[in-house]
């Protein structure tokens, strides 16, 4: 009889396997991509999405920021330099990733106005939470996970049915540069940050440390695409009872909702309390 000893991966198949499972992830195919691609939304359904998802866009860099603080050497440090490099504006005639977003909720929105003080899901204030957590407490290759597979290739895909729908909603190619610039730049960070990863992927418990931070990261998207989905609908049908009834069946507290000026305040407050 002949006995077959498996042979460990190589780093480079556990990335190739890594990234087919981000892709066929829910949160890469949440059921309100697949739908603003096929279905028709309105500039104010797209308003509601922008004010709820800036909230995410402005704390990327700071992600990246405590990742940097805690990469154990200067290799994995200079993969992650290169990405905050395109984020501050090297790629984007010097505007930061959130100033670009912010040109894109004012084609939506009409105005900036109600861009600080809209409630925000819990599930956006808690995205942003786990992963500043992630980045700055669990360990590195964990906090490369999150940012590598969670974000960086998980956005192309994402973003790409976006904009499906935001070219059908009517928006100019002007107003929607964040989303196209992602779905470009982000396969080149996606691939700086898989040469970093690499790097590392080499024991069984680095990939399980890798691999958790991608699940951690795309199971908190997860959750904040379904509740931009329901600010969606509670924006369509403000007093409708039928949502009221929903809303107390999901068992979902609006009375924990904050404002991006108060969720701001309060991780401010936090980081002065840790140092
Ligand atoms: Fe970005
Ligand atoms: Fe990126």
């Amino acid at each position: 009889m002949q006995v077959r000893t498996e042979r460990p991966q190589t780093p480079g198949e556990f990335l190739a396997d890594l990234r087919r499972e981000v892709e066929r992830h829910p949160a890469v195919n949440h059921p309100l991509l697949v739908r603003v691609a096929h279905v028709p939304f309105t500039r104010e359904d797209y308003g509601v999405l922008a004010r709820q998802h800036y909230a995410l866009v402005g704390m990327f860099t700071n992600y990246l920021e405590r990742l940097l603080r805690t990469a154990p050497d200067s290799r994995a440090k200079q993969w992650i330099a290169k990405v905050l490099v395109d984020e501050y504006g090297e790629g984007s005639d010097g505007k930061d990733h959130a100033e670009l977003y912010r040109e894109f909720v004012a084609a939506a929105c009409g105005g900036l106005d109600l861009l600080e003080v809209t409630p925000l899901h819990t599930a956006v204030t808690d995205f942003v939470e786990a992963h500043l957590r992630i980045c700055a407490t669990e360990p590195f290759l964990v906090g490369l996970g999150a940012i590598g597979p969670g974000h960086e290739w998980s956005i192309p895909k994402m973003f790409g049915l976006l904009l499906r729908g935001l070219a059908r909603a009517g928006f100019a190619d002007e107003e929607i540069v964040y989303f196209k610039l992602h779905v470009l730049q982000d396969q080149d960070h996606g691939r700086w940050l898989e040469e970093a990863l690499a790097l590392y992927a080499v024991e069984p418990e680095a990939c399980q440390q890798i691999r958790r931070g991608a699940l951690l990261s795309l199971e908190a998207r997860t959750r904040f695409w379904s509740g931009v989905q329901r600010k969606i609908v509670r924006w369509r049908q403000p007093a409708n009872v039928h949502a009221r009834t929903q809303s107390a069946r999901e068992n979902y507290d609006e009375s924990r909702e904050i404002t991006l000026q108060t969720f701001r305040h309060k991780l401010a407050k936090s980081a002065r309390n840790t140092t």
